[in-house]
């Protein structure tokens, strides 16, 4: 049995497909070993709870800089022994160092088609551009923000009377579909990280992924 650790600030409905899939099977001989958050209140921490699993809150004003902090979450992480770092709406910088001690084996999923709006806001974003289509990116994360290598997309319509909150819904819909899915090639051994290239079965991805 594989262990995955999830990292979240907020509601953790991705987390809560992880953790179903984990359940009927999507993901296999995997579970949800902790939930973190930086958020004591966020109700992902609930979901974990409910499904009894350990939650943990670590806030970022209990820790002199972002090095002190990051360190304390490493220590966290790593006392589950994950196979998996699953980043599912943590809404934080994370240092270099912290990124280069999970390099190949932490995910994040990020609402939009990147390299399109990396960052914040991005669903307003696409919204304001006049895009017609939008998405999400499940990634492997590296150094650079949003900009690692892209492993699956989903693409949505955007229709002309949309507002922001269909938009997100209809987006979130994909990412508990597709998040899922690319953490079971990871625990299959199916994709990995080479050269800052996503590799699954053995085929170097496209740059931006497979949409
Ligand atoms: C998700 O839509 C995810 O793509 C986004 O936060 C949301 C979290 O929702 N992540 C980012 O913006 C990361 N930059 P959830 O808490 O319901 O899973």
């Amino acid at each position: 049995m594989k262990n995955i650790v999830v990292l979240i600030s907020g509601n953790g409905s991705n987390l809560q497909a992880i953790i179903d899939a984990c359940q009927n099977g999507t993901i296999e001989d995997a579970k949800v070993t902790a939930v973190l958050s930086n958020q004591a209140d966020a109700y992902g921490l609930e979901r974990a709870r409910q499904a009894g699993i350990e939650a943990v809150s670590l806030a970022a004003s209990d820790y002199a800089d972002r090095e002190a902090y990051d360190k304390a979450l490493a220590e966290q992480i790593d006392s589950f022994e994950p196979e998996l770092v699953i980043l599912a709406g943590f809404m934080r910088i994370l240092s270099d160092e912290f990124v280069r001690h999970y390099q190949g084996k932490m995910l994040n999923i990020h609402p939009s088609l990147l390299p399109k709006y990396t960052g914040l806001h991005t669903h307003q974003r696409a919204l304001d551009a006049g895009d017609k289509e939008h998405g999400t990116s499940v990634h492997f994360v590296t150094e650079e923000l949003d900009g690692g290598p892209v492993i699956l997309q989903a693409k949505v319509p955007i229709f002309a009377e949309d507002t922001v909150e269909e938009v997100t819904a209809r987006v979130q819909q994909q990412e508990h579909r597709i998040y899922p899915l690319v953490a079971n090639w990871f625990l299959q051994d199916r994709l990995m990280m080479e050269n800052e290239a996503a590799v699954l079965d053995r085929e170097p991805l496209p740059p931006h992924g497979y949409a």
